[in-house]
C-alpha cells in the first residue's frame, strides 16, 4: 500500500530490521568522507582545537557526532588525540595540522604545497612551555589538562553500540543538553527522511511509495507547512528569479558558496564502494513533472542540535544545493554493498536525498543567533591546511623520505578535496556564542 516517502524512509532505514540498525553499518554500503581518509578526522582535529581555544580551553570539552554510524570517526578522532597526549603535547593549531597530513599553512597563506612536517619537528609540534598564551605563569601552565585529559567523546546513534568499541567513547541514542564542544554531523542529514511532492496542475501534492517495489503515486495537497517551505525555499520559477540569489549569504558574509554539491559524483577510486552523491532516476508519476524533497524534517533535526549547544560550534558536513540550483527531478537514490541502486524503501538499502543547506542553516541560524559560514568541503579542508597540493620536486633531492610521505598525504587529502567527489560536499558551520574562527571565516 502506498505511503508518504517520509513514513517509508523511516521504516524502511530505522524500524525494526532496518538498514542501518540493524546488519554491518554504513561502510559496508557507500565511501564517506569519514571512510576516505584519516585526513578528514585531521581536518577536523584542527576546527576542534580552534574552538576548544575560542571556549578558553574549558575543563571538559565535549565532542558530539551525531549519526556516527560505527564510530569511525570518533574512533579515529581519539586516536589522533592520545598521540598527540603520549608524546606529552599540548595540541595546537599546529599539532593538529600534523593529523591533517598537511603545511600547517592554511591556504589563505597562499602556500598550496603540501608538505607534511616530520615527526617531532619544532616547526609542528608546540611543547606546553610554547604553546602558552603570553603573560601566563609556566607554573600555571604546566598544570593544564590537555585536550585528550578533558575531552569527552559522545556517539549519538540509533544503531546499537559496536562491540570492539574503546570505552572511552560514550555511545547515546539522543543528542546530549548543554553541549560546550563541537557538534558534528557527517552526512547524517541526508538521512533524515523527508517528504517528497510533485507539482501538479492544481499545486504541489504528496508522492506516495509503495515500500515493497518503489512504485510511486499522486497524493493529497501537500500542508500548509509544507507549502510554506516550498513556497521560501523551493521556488518553482527559474533558479534566481525571485531577487533573492542565496539566503545563504545573508547571515554568513563568509559563505564563499559557490557551486551545488548535487552533481558532485563519481564511483570511489582504489574502493568498490561508491561515494553517496549521485542524484538517483526513480520512477516518477509524470517524468515532466517538477520534484521537489521538502526539507522541514531536516531544518528541524539540525535546529534541534544546534539548541542542545551551550557555547561551541555544529558543523553538518553532507551533500545538498542552494535555493539558487535546486534539482529539478529529485535527488532519492539508493546504495547498497558499494552499488548504487533505485531507492525501494523495503530495508534492504540505504534511501538518501540532497540536503537543502541553504535551509538547514537558517533553521540553525535561527536558533545559534550566530553567523555561519556555508562552504565546499574543498574550500572547507583548504582554510584548515589540507589542499592536496603536490610537494615540490626539490624536496625529492634534499629529503627522499619526506617526499614520499608528502606526496602520500597529497593523494590522501586530493580525495577529499576532489570538486567533482567529496570535495564537492557542503560544510556548514554554526558557531553558538563564539566567533567564527580563523579557518572559517575566510
Ligand atoms: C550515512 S550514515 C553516516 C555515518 C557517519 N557519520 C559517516 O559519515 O560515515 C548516517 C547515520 O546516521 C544515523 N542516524 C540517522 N538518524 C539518526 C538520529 N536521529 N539519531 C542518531 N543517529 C541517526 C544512521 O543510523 C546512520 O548510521
Amino acid at each position: 500500500m502506498p505511503i508518504p516517502w517520509r513514513d517509508a524512509m523511516s521504516r524502511a532505514l530505522y524500524g525494526p530490521g532496518g538498514f542501518f540498525v540493524a546488519g554491518a553499518g554504513p561502510a559496508d554500503h557507500f565511501r564517506t568522507s569519514v571512510h576516505a581518509s584519516p585526513a578528514f578526522a585531521g581536518a577536523l582535529l584542527r576546527l576542534i582545537s580552534e574552538v576548544d581555544a575560542a571556549l578558553g580551553r574549558p575543563p571538559r570539552l565535549s565532542v558530539v557526532d551525531v549519526g556516527a554510524g560505527r564510530g569511525e570517526l570518533l574512533h579515529a578522532l581519539l586516536s589522533l588525540v592520545s598521540t598527540e597526549d603520549a608524546a606529552g603535547l599540548v595540541l595546537t593549531e599546529d599539532a593538529a595540522g600534523l593529523a591533517v597530513g598537511v603545511s600547517g599553512e592554511p591556504t589563505r597563506s597562499g602556500r598550496s604545497g603540501l608538505i607534511p612536517p616530520r615527526a617531532g619537528s619544532p616547526e609542528t609540534l608546540t611543547s606546553a612551555a610554547s604553546a602558552r598564551p603570553s603573560g601566563e605563569e609556566p607554573s600555571s601552565v604546566a598544570v593544564r589538562p590537555s585536550l585528550a585529559e578533558r575531552v569527552r567523546l559522545t556517539a549519538v546513534e540509533l544503531a546499537p553500540r559496536p562491540e570492539h568499541l574503546p570505552e572511552e567513547i560514550e555511545w547515546v541514542s539522543e543528542v546530549p543538553a548543554e553541549i560546550t564542544g563541537v557538534l558534528l554531523a557527517t552526512e547524517w542529514l541526508d538521512n533524515v527522511p523527508l517528504d517528497v511532492a510533485v507539482h501538479t496542475e492544481d499545486g504541489w501534492r504528496y508522492v506516495l511509495v509503495d515500500p515493497a517495489s518503489g512504485v510511486e503515486t499522486v497524493g493529497e495537497l501537500v500542508s500548509l507547512d509544507d507549502l510554506d517551505w516550498l513556497t521560501e525555499w523551493w521556488p518553482t520559477s527559474s533558479p534566481g528569479a525571485d531577487g533573492d540569489p542565496d539566503r545563504a549569504q545573508a547571515w554568513t558574509g563568509a559563505a564563499g558558496a559557490t557551486e551545488s554539491g548535487f552533481r558532485a559524483a563519481r564511483p570511489a577510486e582504489g574502493s568498490s564502494l561508491t561515494a553517496r552523491s549521485r542524484p538517483g532516476c526513480p520512477e516518477t508519476p509524470h517524468s515532466d513533472q517538477r520534484r521537489a524533497e521538502i526539507g522541514r524534517t531536516r531544518d528541524r533535526a539540525w535546529a534541534g542540535a544546534v539548541r542542545k549547544i551551550q557555547r561551541g560550534m555544529a558543523v553538518a558536513v553532507d551533500y545538498g544545493h542552494l535555493r539558487k540550483s535546486r534539482p529539478v527531478d529529485g535527488t532519492l537514490t539508493g546504495y547498497r554493498a558499494g552499488r548504487q541502486v533505485p531507492p525501494v524503501p523495503d530495508g534492504s538499502a540505504d534511501v538518501t536525498a540532497h540536503v537543502a543547506m541553504d535551509s538547514v542553516a537558517s533553521a540553525g541560524a535561527a536558533v545559534a543567533r550566530c553567523a555561519y559560514s556555508l562552504v565546499s568541503q574543498r574550500e572547507a579542508l583548504r582554510a584548515l591546511g589540507a589542499d592536496g597540493g603536490r610537494p615540490p620536486l626539490s624536496l625529492a633531492g634534499s629529503d627522499p623520505a619526506g617526499y614520499v610521505r608528502a606526496l602520500a598525504a597529497a593523494s590522501a587529502v586530493a580525495e577529499l578535496t576532489d570538486p567533482a567527489g567529496l570535495g564537492g560536499h557542503w560544510w556548514l558551520r554554526q558557531p553558538v556564542g563564539i566567533p567564527l574562527g580563523p579557518a572559517v571565516a575566510r
